[in-house]
C-alpha cells in the first residue's frame, strides 16, 4: 500500500490516464515503450520517473550515497563557536521523507547537532506567516549579499539592509519582527514553530548556547547597526539573544528531513498533518533558500541540484524537492563557505541519481 502511494505521489497531477498506462508499462524496456506512437515521449518520461523512484531505487541510491561519502575527510568542524569544534566529525546521517510521510534513512540519523543557520528559515517563515511575503521582501530583502554570512560590511554596502533573512543580519532582524509582547514569548513562538515543522518537540543544546551567547559580539554589533538604520522590530540585543537560542536547537538528519518534507508538502507536516505555513508562502521561502541558502556557494549549489536548500555551521543541511522529497543530512565538517561537505555531496548525489532536479522536470 505504501509502495503504491509512494509511486502515485511522484506522478504528475492530472495524469491519471497516463499513470494507469504507466503502471502497466513500468517493467517494459525504454525501447519497447518508444515504439508506441504519438504519446510515446510523454509515456516514456512517466514510466522512467515512477520506475526510478520506487522504494527499492530510493533505498539503493541512499545506500550508495552513504557508502560513497562516509569516509570523505574534507572540511572541518566550525570552531568560531567553541562547542561546535568538539562535536564528533564522523557523524553522518541521511534522511529522505516523501510528502506522504514515508521515511528512508541511513547512518547516524538520530544523532543531533545544533541547527544553527537552518533555524533562519523557520524564523523567516514565521514572520512571513504573520506579516506577509511583501514585508520580508521590503523590510529585510531577498537578494544574495555575495559576502560571508556574518559580514558587517555587507550591511553598509547595501544601504543598511541585511539583504536577506538567511545571513546573520537578516535572521536577527527577522527574529526581532516575530510578534510578541516580550523576548520570552518571542523565543517560545520561534521554538514551537520549529517543533511544528519537525512534527516533534526538539531538544535544546545548552552547551552550544552558552558557548555562543558569551561570545557573540559580532552579532550584537550587527543588531546595533540595523537598529541604527531603523530596521529592528524589538530591542537589538534581546533579538540577538533569541536568535542565538534558535541556533542552539538540536536537530537530527531525521528532523531535518521531516522539516524539509513539510516544505515539499506545501507547508503541511507530512506526519502530523499540521499546517505550519500557508501554501502561498512556500514558493516564496523556497526562492530565498535557492538564492541565499548556501551563502556564497548558493549559485553553485543551484547549478548542480536545482534545489532550494539551507545549511548550518553545526553540520546540518536540508534540501527541498517540491512535491517530491525532503532531504536532511547531518555531518559536521564544513567547507570554506560554512556548508557541510558530506551533506552537500550526499544530497547532490541523491538528487542527481533519482533524477529529481526540480529545474529539469
Ligand atoms: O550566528 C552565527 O554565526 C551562528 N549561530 C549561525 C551561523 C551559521 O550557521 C551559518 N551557516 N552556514
Amino acid at each position: 500500500m505504501q509502495n503504491t502511494n509512494q509511486k502515485h505521489s511522484f506522478i504528475k497531477r492530472g495524469a491519471l490516464t497516463l499513470s494507469m498506462v504507466c503502471a502497466s508499462l513500468v517493467l517494459l524496456s525504454t525501447t519497447a515503450v518508444e515504439a508506441k506512437g504519438p504519446m510515446t515521449k510523454e509515456v516514456k518520461t512517466e514510466v522512467v520517473k515512477s520506475a526510478s523512484l520506487s522504494e527499492t531505487r530510493i533505498n539503493a541510491v541512499l545506500k550508495e550515497a552513504y557508502e560513497k561519502f562516509k569516509n570523505n575527510q574534507d572540511g572541518k568542524n566550525a570552531d568560531y563557536i567553541k562547542a561546535l569544534a568538539i562535536v564528533d566529525s564522523k557523524m553522518f546521517g541521511i534522511t529522505l521523507v516523501t510528502p506522504d510521510g514515508k521515511v528512508y534513512e541511513i547512518g547516524d540519523t538520530k544523532d543531533v547537532v545544533s541547527i544553527q543557520s537552518i533555524s533562519k528559515v523557520f524564523t523567516a517563515a514565521k514572520v512571513m506567516q504573520e506579516k506577509g511575503d511583501k514585508f520580508i521582501q521590503e523590510k529585510i530583502g531577498v537578494n544574495a549579499t555575495g559576502l560571508a554570512f556574518n559580514s558587517i560590511i555587507a550591511i553598509e554596502l547595501h544601504n543598511g539592509s541585511a539583504s536577506n533573512p538567511f545571513v546573520n543580519a537578516g535572521a536577527i532582524q527577522a527574529t526581532s519582527w516575530v510578534k510578541a509582547k516580550d523576548s520570552k514569548e518571542r523565543w517560545a513562538k520561534i521554538y514551537s514553530n520549529m517543533d511544528d515543522f519537525a512534527g516533534k518537540k526538539l531538544g535544546f543544546n545548552d552547551k552550544v548556547y552558552e558557548s555562543e551567547v558569551n561570545d557573540n559580539k559580532n552579532n550584537q554589533a550587527i543588531s546595533k547597526i540595523l537598529d541604527a538604520r531603523g530596521r529592528m522590530g524589538s530591542d537589538p540585543l534581546e533579538a540577538t539573544t533569541v536568535y542565538t537560542k534558535a541556533c542552539s536547537v538540536n536537530v537530527s538528519a531525521h528532523d531535518l528531513g521531516m522539516m524539509a518534507a513539510t516544505f515539499a508538502n506545501d507547508g503541511v507536516n507530512p506526519v502530523t498533518g499540521k499546517k505550519v505555513l500557508d501554501k502561498k508562502y512556500v514558493p516564496k521561502m523556497l526562492a530565498v533558500m535557492a538564492t541565499a541558502g548556501l551563502y556564497d556557494n548558493a549559485g553553485d549549489w543551484l547549478y548542480l541540484t536545482g534545489t532550494p536548500a539551507k545549511s548550518g555551521v553545526g553540520g546540518g543541511i536540508l534540501a527541498v524537492v517540491p512535491g517530491k522529497l525532503g532531504i536532511g543530512v547531518v555531518s559536521p565538517p564544513l567547507d570554506k563557505f560554512g556548508n557541510s561537505v558530506r551533506g552537500q555531496l550526499a544530497a547532490a548525489y541523491i538528487i542527481e541519481k533519482l533524477g529529481i532536479n526540480p529545474l529539469a522536470q
